[in-house]
């Protein structure tokens, strides 16, 4: 017999079946527009008005989401069946009572959005409960014990707040006299301004991958199973992603172990949804890296390489129904940037970049443009990963990006 899975209502009446976003961001746009395919009636919220996924969700609301009263106000106003966090900077306490009451299900679960905001809370997990192979850390909060976990793990080494994304405040120290600079630059670029962080000795990598792992329903027991896409390889610049790939070739140990690894940090997280697992390879060797438990940037690749993008595995998965993680292509993605500080961007050249078949461009539609923000990602498909990654790349060049 075939397990009951969810009843999907009617969007804007009173059987809708409804989904509050916390950050609306590129990812979460993608992931907003995999939900209403399904019908879904979405909202979407983050801190500034117009984010990428509120243009596309049937409501949307401007807040504080680090901030307990103004979160719960919203999930009491909204009354959603899911609360996917989108980001980090979340008041996860609120999550967690949220579960706890059953108030409505937080993707993929409270532990594990309070898990992984923190990496000294993923990295314990991992490395101390799981026994899985990390590299070598300390952690410090202040900065005579940052000069002795500095003089621990020894040079050179990655030194990262425990609180934040993206490198902010991230830096590696390659000498004894770098570090009190390391530490001044660590204290800027926190969540939130708590001081502690992470020193991780420097892993040898020959490269790195995200592998994308889903945890779904099975369509006829209802049971959660574990499905892996292909590793996704890609290049890291200032601790931020510039260009990806699907297909990375590894060796069928280092992609076995990976696996391994994987199943057991988002066993152990738990709940229904994509995680993006990051993993370093050297041969056959895999250290875990850090899991987000929510689409990666790194998988916008899968867009064009997938029957089924990281987006609609999340939405699908999350919603308890079957996922399909094939490949069907050879491809990659390159990220678009705004290269100025500025509001109200146009961009010129979509018919340069579109001229080979085989690409196709994401444009976020952010209100707002800095040097390094992303505005968009160029994808190609190509028979190897190398011509893919060429093709993505000269794509993205061909976008101008003009102040008005
Ligand atoms: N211990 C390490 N050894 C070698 N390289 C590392 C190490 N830690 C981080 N890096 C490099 O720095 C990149 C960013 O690190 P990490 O993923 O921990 O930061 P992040 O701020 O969470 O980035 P993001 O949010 O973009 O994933 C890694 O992808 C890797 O290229
Ligand atoms: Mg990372």
């Amino acid at each position: 017999m075939m397990y009951m899975s969810v009843i999907i209502g009617t969007p804007l009446q009173s059987s809708a079946f409804k989904v509050l976003l916390l950050g609306s961001g590129e990812l979460g746009k993608e992931v907003v527009i995999s939900l209403q395919r399904l019908g879904v009636e979405v909202h979407a919220a983050d801190r500034y008005d117009r984010a990428p996924a509120m243009q596309v969700a049937h409501f949307s609301y401007t807040l504080n989401m680090a901030n307990a009263e103004e979160l719960k106000q919203l999930i009491q106003q909204v009354k959603p069946h899911l609360i996917i966090p989108e980001i980090e900077a979340i008041a996860t306490e609120v999550l967690v009572e949220v579960e706890q009451q059953n108030i409505a299900t937080v993707i993929p679960s409270a532990k594990a959005v309070n898990l992984t905001m923190n990496r000294e809370g993923i990295r314990r997990l991992a490395a101390e409960e799981l026994g899985l192979p990390t590299s070598a850390y300390r952690f410090a909060d202040s900065l005579d014990s940052f000069r002795a976990a500095c003089d621990d793990i020894g040079y050179p080494n990655f030194v990262k707040p425990v609180m934040s994304s993206s490198g902010k405040g991230q830096s590696r120290v390659k000498n004894f006299d770098e570090v009190d600079a390391a530490w001044e630059y660590a204290q800027t670029g926190g969540r939130v301004n708590q001081g502690t962080v992470i020193v991780e000795a420097q892993i040898d990598f020959d490269f790195e991958i995200t592998l994308l792992t889903v945890r779904a329903k099975n369509a006829e027991t209802g049971e959660i199973e574990t499905q892996y896409c292909d590793p996704i390889g890609h290049r890291q610049d200032a601790g931020d992603y510039v260009e990806s790939w699907q297909p990375q070739a590894m060796t069928a140990v280092a992609l076995e172990e990976s696996k391994r690894i994987a199943h057991k940090v988002t066993t152990a997280l738990g709940g229904c949804g994509i995680f993006g697992v990051e993993l370093f390879i050297k041969g056959d060797k895999v250290w875990f890296s850090e899991v987000s438990p929510r689409p990666h940037d790194t998988g916008l690749v899968t867009l064009a390489s997938q029957f089924q993008s990281e987006f609609e595995l999340h939405a699908r998965a999350i919603l308890g129904l079957p996922v399909n993680t094939t490949r069907h292509s050879m491809a990659a993605s390159a990220v678009i940037y705004a290269g100025v500080d500025d509001l109200n961007l146009s961009f010129s050249g979509l018919n340069l970049a579109l001229v080979h078949p085989d690409t196709d461009l994401r444009l976020f539609g952010k209100p707002e443009g800095f040097k390094r923000r992303r505005m968009g990602v160029a994808t190609a498909r190509a028979e190897t990963t190398d011509q893919a990654r060429e093709l993505a790349q000269q794509t993205a060049a061909q976008i101008s990006i003009h102040q008005n």
